[in-house]
């Protein structure tokens, strides 16, 4: 369902599913202001278990503002946000986590010098034996880890190893495999592909998508319209603290979703700047006109 005005998206949503169906998670003409700036508002959003959600937008675009309300770290000023059909508003980001609303950011708080498995339980250790020698059951936490971590198709050498000497990617997949192991329902992931290369990104995207077939459902947070695509089910597109698009996968293209990012018209512009000061070659960059327009018979280039 395409939802063209955004501010429209409550009353377009507002017949509640039958038989209980309701979404993981779900924001109706939500909005938030931080006291005079309005930065997001008329903003509808669902997550389903298994389906990958993407939201894009440009840097300020309102990505951090929407993803705060539902991880629990801000609360909406506008609007309606319910979880599993029931509104709710969080005070704290451990009553999202109670709800099974995980957050992976992208500084993640490992402690570096610390093993792998000694950071998967990090704040939520097993431990055995009775009180008072109760003690870390450390065989318990290696055994799990590895176990889970290969369940997710992570391979590690060696869970011994400092989590700091893994790679950015890595460490990511260790925080999705977290999450799932502690009973996560809804995946959040900030920008977890922005300061990766192109290798580690496609690994990163691998474990979304594993996440998704265990039936998380996950909220994918990038300005990287390939990336969404790539493992996206549904697509909202953020400008300027709106909704611009709201696409499923059979309604939109990689080519439309790219251009929304771009924003036809000034990329176009930008063209044709280019092409004046350095020459460079315009006819090898996207056409914007070309994405929107369905292709004319060639002529038309004045
Ligand atoms: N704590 C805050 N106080 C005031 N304005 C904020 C705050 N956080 C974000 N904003 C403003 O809200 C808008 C959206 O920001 P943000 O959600 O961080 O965008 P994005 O993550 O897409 O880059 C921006 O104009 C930003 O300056
Ligand atoms: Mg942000």
């Amino acid at each position: 369902m395409t939802n063209e005005a955004g501010t429209h998206g409550a009353i377009l949503q507002d017949t509640a599913p039958e038989n209980g169906d309701h979404p993981l998670v779900e924001l109706r003409n939500a909005g938030k202001s931080y006291g005079n700036i309005r930065a997001l508002h008329g903003v509808g959003l669902q997550v389903h278990p298994g389906r990958v959600t993407c939201v894009l937008g440009d840097n300020g675009a309102g990505k951090s503002t929407l993803i705060k309300i539902v991880s629990g770290l801000h609360q909406h000023t506008e609007g309606e946000f319910l979880v599993d059909g029931e509104p709710v508003r969080f005070s704290t980001p451990r009553e999202a986590l109670d709800k099974g609303i995980a957050t992976v950011y992208q500084d993640l708080a490992v402690v570096p010098l610390m093993p792998v498995w000694r950071n998967f339980f990090l704040g939520s250790e097993m431990t055995k034996g009775p009180w008072p020698v109760r003690r870390l059951d450390i065989e318990r936490m290696k055994k799990t880890a590895d176990q889970e971590l290969r369940n997710m198709g992570i391979v590690l050498d060696d869970l011994e190893q400092p989590i700091g000497t893994l790679s950015g990617g890595q460490r990511q997949c260790v925080a999705i495999a977290r999450a799932v192991y502690f009973g996560a329902r809804v995946l959040i992931l900030d920008e977890p592909t922005a300061a990766l290369g192109v290798k580690q990104s496609g690994v990163v995207l691998k474990y979304i998508a594993a996440a998704r077939d265990r039936g998380l459902g996950v909220i994918f947070i990038t300005h990287n319209p390939h990336h969404a695509y790539m493992v996206g089910d549904h697509f909202s597109v953020l400008r300027l603290g709106t909704m611009e698009l709201s696409a499923s996968r059979d309604q939109v293209s990689l080519e439309e979703l790219t251009n929304h990012m771009a924003g036809g018209a000034e990329l176009a512009s930008l063209k044709h700047e280019l092409a004046q000061v350095r020459g460079v070659d315009v006819d090898r960059l996207p056409e914007a006109e070309e994405l929107t327009v369905p292709a004319a018979t060639g002529e038309g280039k004045s």
